[in-house]
């Protein structure tokens, strides 16, 4: 490996930053850029969401697309690193787009609200994290707000999250009591001023915390709470320990309040100093370095392009080795084929360029019309495949219907599309070709539907299927799958790659079927897949 390869690695820092729907991932993700100079002013980036009350507003969903692409990969030079953010929608019937960012980053923020705590959304974040063994630095935001007690939300973070925690940082009072936060890293003290647009911040260094100049600046009763809880702290939370955190076990912890740029810069900093560069990935073959010479990377989003006339894709590419470089010859692994790329693009927040060459950890963009599925790789040299996107159980399940006969091809053709850039997952029932349609939420079956029509031509309908889950199936015993086959022949379906699927009516036939049938698996995810070789 060349050592300009070498340096370009350790430069760079790719993270996604997760939460809760309202936790302020949006406001942390803009103070980040803010304090990196990749913008200027805050309110630069548009609010990536949809609101809760506009799940049938095609302009939003179609906006929210836009907007996505130019918001997806946001990068900046900071403290002598690059950070690459990765972007994750927040609302929760994107949730699959999500885990499937979650396999392109290296290390992840995770936004709490001081006030609500850990919320749903943020443990299957989670799961998905742990699943990777991700290191996590945890963000507790509006300390502006009364929250929680701090220790008692810490304890819920180590309970609900199932990882230890270890605060680096440590609030003085909350809400209007809210003073500011004691660095424990750097024995600094960071006074609160609210302010939405100052990014400039008053630290004084403490170097003792026993030293009256602490009573004088905060008061006497808080600088007394600040010690005793400090102390505190050290006896029940072991020293910080970098490797802990970088093997996903432990999870330093911040204070602040994004809106008001508060906690930001710690942050920042702090994440520069202690995440990863960028990490190798498992492939069929073997476990691949990013120092490896050769070029590799993996597909793990797909977008439509936005105006409809226009069919074409742009495919989000992580690299993990070598370097990738324009105009040059690289496999298509999975089609056998070479391709090579004229136009890849970086995203810059808000802008797109065309780069001649990019190294590990980086995500880029290709235009596609049409080769690329989520999963593929895309290599040079001996070929094999990146494992481990995986695909989720959907929990709604909706029966794909024909409403103009003239347009099957087009519906067809449509539908594949799709669920190769990952909207949905589709199963065919065997025999008879019906296509159920599961996703995470009801947002994408108008989403499916508004795009067959504005992009494809075709008209359809959904009628909703009482299916609980989907299990994809394995086994050792051919005779208990063939007695399986059989009995629940209704029940059975293909994934969109030919694995045999069950489609379970209620939690309860599903225990039946795995007390009945004892040497079938039934897997909740297509991870299952990283073992087959
Ligand atoms: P999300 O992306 O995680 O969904 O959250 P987002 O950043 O949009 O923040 C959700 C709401 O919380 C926003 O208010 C935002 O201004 C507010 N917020 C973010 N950080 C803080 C903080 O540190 N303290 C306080 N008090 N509020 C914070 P909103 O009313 O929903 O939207 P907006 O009109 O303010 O944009």
């Amino acid at each position: 490996m060349s050592t300009k390869n070498a340096e370009e690695i350790e430069k760079r820092r790719t993270f996604g930053i997760i939460s809760h729907p309202d936790a302020g991932k949006t406001t942390l993700t803009e103070k980040l850029l803010l304090f990196g100079g990749a913008i200027q002013t805050a309110g630069a980036v548009k609010n990536n969401k949809i609101k809760k009350s506009a799940t049938s507003d095609f302009m939003e969903i179609e906006k929210q697309r836009g907007i996505s692409v130019a918001t997806s990969v946001m990068a900046f030079e900071y403290a002598g690193k690059q950070v690459n953010i990765l972007d994750t929608p927040g609302h929760k019937d994107f949730a699959e787009d999500t885990f499937r960012t979650l396999t392109a980053v290296d290390s992840v923020i995770l936004v709490i609200d001081s006030a609500s705590g850990v919320e749903e959304q943020t443990e299957k974040l989670m799961e998905v994290c742990r699943m990777r063994k991700t290191p996590v630095i945890i963000f507790i935001n509006k300390m502006d707000r009364e929250g929680k007690y701090t220790f008692d939300l810490l304890d819920e973070l180590e309970s609900s999250l199932s990882i230890k925690v270890r605060p680096l940082t440590w609030p003085i009072g909350m809400g209007d009591r809210f003073k500011g936060v004691y660095n424990i890293y750097d024995k600094g003290l960071n006074l609160f001023q609210a302010s939405k647009t100052k990014i400039a911040t008053d630290v004084v260094a403490i170097s003792d915390i026993n030293s009256p100049e602490l009573d004088e600046i905060v008061g006497e009763a808080p600088a007394a709470e600040l010690r005793e809880e400090l102390e505190i702290v050290e006896g029940v939370y072991d020293a910080f320990d970098r490797e802990s955190y970088l093997a996903g076990d432990v999870a330093p912890v911040f204070f602040g309040s994004a809106v008001n740029n508060f906690g930001v810069k710690e942050l920042l900093d702090t994440f520069c100093r202690i995440s990863p560069s960028p990490r190798g990935r498992e492939t069929d073959l073997r476990f691949i370095n990013p120092s490896d010479d050769k070029f590799s990377g993996f597909i793990f989003k797909i977008h439509a392009n936005l105006d409809p006339k226009h069919r074409d894709r742009i495919a989000f590419l992580r690299i993990v080795s070598g370097k990738f470089e324009r105009n040059t010859f690289y496999n298509h692994v999975r089609l056998d084929k070479k391709m090579k790329f004229p136009n890849p693009t970086s995203f810059m927040a808000q802008d797109k360029s065309v780069i001649d060459e990019a190294y590990p950890g980086d995500v880029i963009g290709l235009y596609d019309t049409g080769n690329f599925k989520i999963g593929d790789t895309l290599n040079e040299g001996e070929k094999f495949m990146y494992k481990g996107i995986p695909s989720f159980s959907p929990e709604i399940f909706q029966e794909l219907e024909n409403l103009d006969p003239l347009k099957s091809k087009q519906l067809e053709k449509g539908i594949m599309q799709l669920m190769d850039e990952g909207v949905a997952q589709l199963f065919i029932q065997q025999p008879g070709n019906r296509k159920i349609v599961g996703t995470v939420g009801q947002l994408q079956f108008e989403v499916i539907a508004y795009r067959l029509e504005h992009e494809y031509g075709a008209h359809c309908r959904f009628n909703p299927k009482n299916y609980f889950k989907a299990c994809w199936l394995t086994s050792d015993n051919q005779e208990q799958m063939n007695q399986f086959m059989r009995a629940k022949g209704n029940y059975l379906a293909k994934d969109k790659d030919g694995n045999w699927v069950f489609l379970a009516e209620t939690p309860f036939l599903l225990t039946m079927a795995e007390q009945d049938y004892p040497e079938i698996t039934f897997h909740k995810t297509s991870e299952f897949k990283l073992e087959v070789h």
